[in-house]
C-alpha cells in the first residue's frame, strides 16, 4: 500500500472522477474526507470507502464559498487530526450549464467560480496546515482543454490553463515546506459532466438530434482520439496515487496529461 494511514482531501468526491479518485486512495490506504455540495452521492462513496476498511469523512460544504471551505477543513482537522493529500478535483460550472461558452457567453463567472477559484480557496485554508507540518501533497484536476484552446469552451479551457499556471506558482512558493504540488489533465471520461456538455450541443445542434448522448460522445468524440477509447476515472484516480505518493517525491510544479496521446504539449 503506497497511502497507508494518510488522510486525504477530495473535493467533489461524489460522483464521476472525484469519486475514481477517493477509492483510488482508499485502495492505497489512505483515509478520505470527501468534500461535497450533494450530500446523498457523498455518503454513498463514504459507505464504499467503509467497505474497504478505511475511514471516511462526509463533509457537506461548497468549495467555491470562503466560509464553507474554512469551515470544511476546520471540521476535517478536527476529525482527522491532520491533512496529508488535498485533490482538488471540483471543475466546471456551477451555474447548472456545461455547455459553449464562448466569447459572447454570460457563464464566465460560473467557470471561475468552480474551475478555479475553488482551487485556490481549497489550497489557502488547507496549506497553513501542510506548512506547520512540513509536508504534503496537492494535486490539481485540470484537464486536456487547460492546454489547448477551445473556441467552444473558452471559458472552461482559459479557467483550466490557470489551474496549470497556479499548480507551477504553488510549487514554487511551498517547494521548501516539502510541500509537492502536481497537476492531472485527464481527457474524456463519461460522467454526468461529460453527459451534460454532450446534451447541450446536441440541443444547438438539428442534425444531432436523433443522437443520444452517449452515442454522440462514442461516434464523435472517443473514435476521433488515436488509442480509440475513453479514458476512465480509475485513470485519473491512479495518477493521483501516484503523485500523492513517495514514488513522486521529486516531482513538483508538473501537469500530467491522462487522455490516450490525445493532446501532447
Ligand atoms: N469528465 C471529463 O471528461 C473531464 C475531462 C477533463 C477534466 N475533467 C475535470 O475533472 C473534474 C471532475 O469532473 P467530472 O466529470 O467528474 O464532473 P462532475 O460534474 O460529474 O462531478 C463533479 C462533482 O463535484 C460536485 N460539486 C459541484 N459543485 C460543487 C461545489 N461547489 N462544492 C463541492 N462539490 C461540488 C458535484 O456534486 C459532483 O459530485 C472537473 O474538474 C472537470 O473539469 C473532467
Amino acid at each position: 500500500m503506497k497511502l497507508k494511514d494518510k488522510i486525504a482531501v477530495v473535493t467533489g468526491g461524489g460522483q464521476g472522477i472525484g469519486r475514481g479518485i477517493v477509492l483510488c486512495l482508499a485502495e492505497e490506504g489512505a483515509d478520505v474526507a470527501v468534500i461535497e455540495i450533494n450530500p446523498e452521492t457523498a455518503r454513498k462513496v463514504a459507505t464504499e470507502v467503509e467497505q474497504m476498511g478505511r475511514s471516511a469523512l462526509v463533509v457537506v460544504a461548497d468549495a467555491t464559498d470562503n466560509d464553507s471551505v474554512v469551515k470544511s477543513v476546520r471540521e476535517v482537522i478536527d476529525h482527522f487530526g491532520r491533512i496529508d493529500i488535498l485533490v482538488n478535483n471540483v471543475g466546471g460550472s456551477d451555474e447548472g450549464s456545461s455547455d459553449s461558452i464562448a466569447l459572447g457567453g454570460t457563464g464566465w463567472d460560473g467557470y471561475y467560480r468552480l474551475t478555479l477559484k475553488a482551487h485556490v480557496l481549497m489550497s489557502q485554508a488547507v496549506i497553513p496546515y501542510l506548512i506547520e507540518q512540513k509536508s504534503g501533497k496537492i494535486i490539481n484536476i485540470s484537464s486536456e482543454a487547460g492546454r489547448v484552446g477551445s473556441p467552444l469552451l473558452m471559458a472552461y479551457s482559459a479557467f483550466k490553463s490557470g489551474v496549470i499556471s497556479l499548480t507551477k506558482s504553488l510549487a514554487l512558493q511551498l517547494a521548501g515546506d516539502n510541500i509537492n504540488v502536481n497537476c492531472v489533465c485527464p481527457g474524456v471520461i463519461w460522467t454526468p459532466l461529460w453527459e451534460r456538455l454532450a446534451r447541450g450541443i446536441i440541443a444547438m445542434n438539428p442534425a444531432l438530434k436523433d443522437m443520444s448522448p452517449r452515442e454522440f460522445f462514442e461516434k464523435r468524440i472517443v473514435s476521433q482520439r488515436p488509442m480509440g477509447r475513453e479514458e476512465t476515472a480509475e485513470d485519473i484516480g491512479r495518477t493521483v496515487v501516484f503523485f500523492a505518493s513517495e514514488d513522486a517525491r521529486a516531482i513538483t510544479g508538473q501537469s500530467l496529461n491522462v487522455n490516450g496521446g490525445n493532446v501532447m504539449n
